[in-house]
């Protein structure tokens, strides 16, 4: 891969047998959502395994002694409506984390994102921030929230999806060559109508239950 650290595929016999059954069609809807949720935090662990961390006194019931924490909270934002469903699982891993959304969706027909909504924390640039989207297909909703993060002054992104296409990752490595993509899975290709193959079909569908 011509990514180096920029592209981080997590392997771990766990996230195949999830994918596996996250990509079946027979797969139900409440499945569906359930097992995107445990990917979701499977790739959250290792996005944030080199966030900074301070030092910190905690009195145990026995004495005292240094603990670590995270020297800023983790920021986590989600393209909606697909990203939702992704991150909620990931929320439960920082109860701390403030969240933002950042609501794109496809035109289908020139394949380009459409903003229909934001709502960014105040303190989103201070820490690091989690964008999270389960797919990265041609590029263009990742690449636009991207840019709004940093229009906002963020300067510390990690995107987070659980299939990418290889067209939707040089077009974001391109875009934001800063930015490290975390997944599950990079699949083929793209088909004339801009779904991943051999991908999971429409993400948000499955989740929300809307095919
Ligand atoms: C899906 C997916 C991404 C986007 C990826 O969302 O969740 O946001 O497509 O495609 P791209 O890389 O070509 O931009 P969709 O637009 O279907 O909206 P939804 O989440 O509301 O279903
Ligand atoms: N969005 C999806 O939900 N699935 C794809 O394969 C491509 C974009």
């Amino acid at each position: 891969m011509p990514y180096g650290t920029m592209l981080q595929v997590i392997k771990h016999p766990l996230i195949d047998h999830y994918l596996t059954r996250i990509r079946d069609i027979d797969t139900s809807c409440a499945r569906f959502r359930d097992l995107v949720g445990c990917v979701g935090t499977l790739l959250a662990y290792e996005a944030t395994r080199d966030v900074k961390q301070e030092e910190v006194e905690v009195q145990t019931p026995m004495e005292k002694c240094t603990g670590l924490r995270f020297a800023n909270n983790v920021c986590i934002v989600p393209i909606l409506r697909a990203g939702i469903g992704f991150s909620d699982a990931i929320v439960s891993l920082f109860p701390d984390a403030h969240i933002g959304h950042i609501g794109l969706f496809r035109n289908e027909d020139i394949l380009e994102p459409v903003e229909y909504y934001k709502s960014l924390p105040i303190q989103i640039g201070q820490g690091p921030v989690l964008l999270v989207d389960p797919m990265l297909a041609t590029g263009g909703s990742a690449i636009a929230a991207a840019k709004m993060l940093k229009e906002k002054g963020c300067k510390d992104i990690r995107f987070i999806c659980l299939i990418a296409a290889p067209e939707g990752i040089e077009k974001f490595h391109i875009a934001h060559p800063d930015v490290p993509i975390y997944t599950a899975a990079v699949d083929r290709q793209l088909d004339e109508n801009g779904y991943i193959l051999p991908g999971l079909g429409d993400a948000g569908d499955r989740i929300f239950g809307t095919l």
